[in-house]
C-alpha cells in the first residue's frame, strides 16, 4: 500500500502535533483514506474481504500506532524544552568573601545587652537631640546648677514649642526619666546610645557611647547595686577575680553616689582588667559612676519616692571596648580606617551569647 508508506513517513517526519493531527484526519477520519477503504469492505465478495480485510485493518492499526509514537516523541520533546528554558542555573560564580566587620562598640552594645537581658533589663531609648529639662533639669540640675557647666553641652540656637532649649545629649541619663514617665514602674532598664560633649583630645571625642541603667522597684537599697555591676563586670570581662573599689562621690542626678573602680593587673605594660588593685604591680581604673536615684529625680519621672527607691549607673561603651579588646586610641573608633575596622572588628554572625561566651573574637 504506496499510501500507508506515505502517511508513516509523513507522520514520522511531523514537526508539530498539530501536523501530526492534520496527518491523523487525512488517515483516520470520517473523510480519511483508512476510512474509505473501511467502507469498501461492506461492498465486498466475502473472499475479497477475507484477503483484503486484514490488510486494511493492518493499516488502520499501523498508522494509528504511529500516531501514538510520534505524539509521545513529540510531547517529550516539548516538555525537555520547557524544562531547559525554565532551568535555574545554579552555576553562577559565588561573589567575593563577604566584606565588613561589626565595630567593636557594636560588638559591646550587644553584649551588654545579652548580659543585661539575662538578669532581666529591657533596653530602652531616647532621643539624641534632647531638651535642657530632660538632659539636667529633670535631673535635679536646674538652670544655674554648676554641674551643668561641667557638661561642655552642644546648644542648638533655637528652642522648642515649649520654649525649651534643645540640645544633643551630654548623657544617656535624660532615659531615666524618659522611662519612668511612659513606664512607671517598677522597672528594669538599660539605655545604650551616642552622646555628644564639646570636648576632642586621644581620650575623648565629641561624640561617643554610653549605657545607662536604672532600677525601680520597692526596697531597692546599695546591695542591690554592688551585686547588679559586679555580676555585670565579671560576665562582660569574663572573669571571676574582678575587684570593685567603691568610692564615695557626687552625681547630682543619685544620693548617695558612688564612683566605681576595677583592679587591673600590668600584663606586658598593658592594663589588664582583674585582680586586686592594690596588689604589687596593679592598680584602680574608674569604669563607672552609679548611685541611688536622687529623689527629685523619681519624683521628675512622675513617681512617688516616699514609695518607690531605685539605682542608676552609667558609663562608656567606648571605654570599655578598649579595655576588653586591648585598643589604645579612642580615635581610631571613629576613624573609618578599614584594616582597623578589619583587625579589631567582629565577623557579622558572631552574635554574643552567654552560652557561647559573650565576646568570642572571630
Ligand atoms: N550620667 C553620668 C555621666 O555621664 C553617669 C551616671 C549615670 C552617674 C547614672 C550616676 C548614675 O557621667
Amino acid at each position: 500500500m504506496e499510501q500507508l508508506d506515505q502517511t508513516l513517513a509523513a507522520i514520522a517526519a511531523a514537526e508539530t502535533p498539530d501536523a501530526v493531527e492534520t496527518l491523523r484526519v487525512a488517515a483516520l477520519g470520517k473523510q480519511g483514506w483508512v476510512s474509505a477503504l473501511l467502507k469498501t469492505l461492506g461492498s465486498m465478495s466475502p473472499e475479497e474481504r477475507q484477503t483484503r480485510g486484514p490488510a486494511i485493518q493492518a493499516a488502520r492499526e499501523a498508522v494509528t500506532a504511529a500516531i501514538a509514537t510520534r505524539k509521545g516523541a513529540l510531547e517529550s520533546a516539548a516538555l525537555e524544552a520547557r524544562l531547559a528554558a525554565e532551568r535555574i542555573d545554579l552555576s553562577l560564580p559565588a561573589p567575593d568573601a563577604p566584606r565588613g566587620s561589626v565595630h567593636p562598640v557594636s560588638q559591646v552594645m550587644d553584649e551588654l545587652a545579652e548580659i543585661f537581658a539575662d538578669l532581666g533589663f529591657a533596653v530602652a531609648s531616647g532621643p539624641e537631640i534632647e531638651d535642657d529639662w530632660h538632659n539636667f533639669t529633670a535631673l535635679n540640675m536646674p538652670e544655674t546648677h554648676p554641674a551643668r557647666a561641667m557638661h561642655d553641652t552642644f546648644y542648638f540656637p533655637d528652642h522648642d514649642d515649649a520654649g525649651r532649649s534643645m540640645l544633643l545629649r551630654t548623657h544617656t541619663s535624660p532615659v531615666q526619666i524618659r522611662t519612668m514617665l511612659a513606664q512607671g514602674a517598677p522597672l528594669r532598664i538599660i539605655a545604650p546610645g551616642r552622646v555628644y560633649r564639646s570636648d576632642s583630645d586621644a581620650t575623648h571625642t565629641p561624640m561617643f557611647h554610653q549605657i545607662e541603667g536604672l532600677v525601680i522597684d520597692k526596697g531597692i537599697h546599695l546591695g542591690h547595686l554592688k551585686w547588679t555591676l559586679e555580676t555585670f563586670l565579671k560576665a562582660f570581662f569574663e572573669r571571676e577575680d574582678i575587684v570593685l573599689r567603691l568610692r564615695p562621690s557626687y552625681f547630682p542626678f543619685t544620693e548617695p553616689s558612688v564612683e566605681v573602680d576595677v583592679g587591673f593587673t600590668l600584663v606586658a605594660g598593658k592594663r589588664v582588667v582583674g585582680g586586686d588593685g592594690d596588689a604589687p604591680g596593679g592598680g584602680w581604673m574608674e569604669v563607672l559612676g552609679s548611685g541611688m536615684v536622687n529623689r527629685h529625680v523619681i519624683a521628675a519621672g512622675g513617681l512617688d519616692p516616699d514609695e518607690w527607691q531605685g539605682f542608676a549607673f552609667g558609663t562608656g561603651v567606648d571605654r570599655l571596648a578598649m579595655l576588653k579588646y586591648g585598643m589604645d586610641d579612642l580615635r581610631a573608633f571613629f576613624d573609618g580606617d578599614h584594616r582597623w575596622l578589619s583587625h579589631y572588628g567582629f565577623a557579622a554572625l558572631d552574635v554574643p551569647t552567654l552560652s557561647g561566651g559573650v565576646g568570642v573574637r572571630p
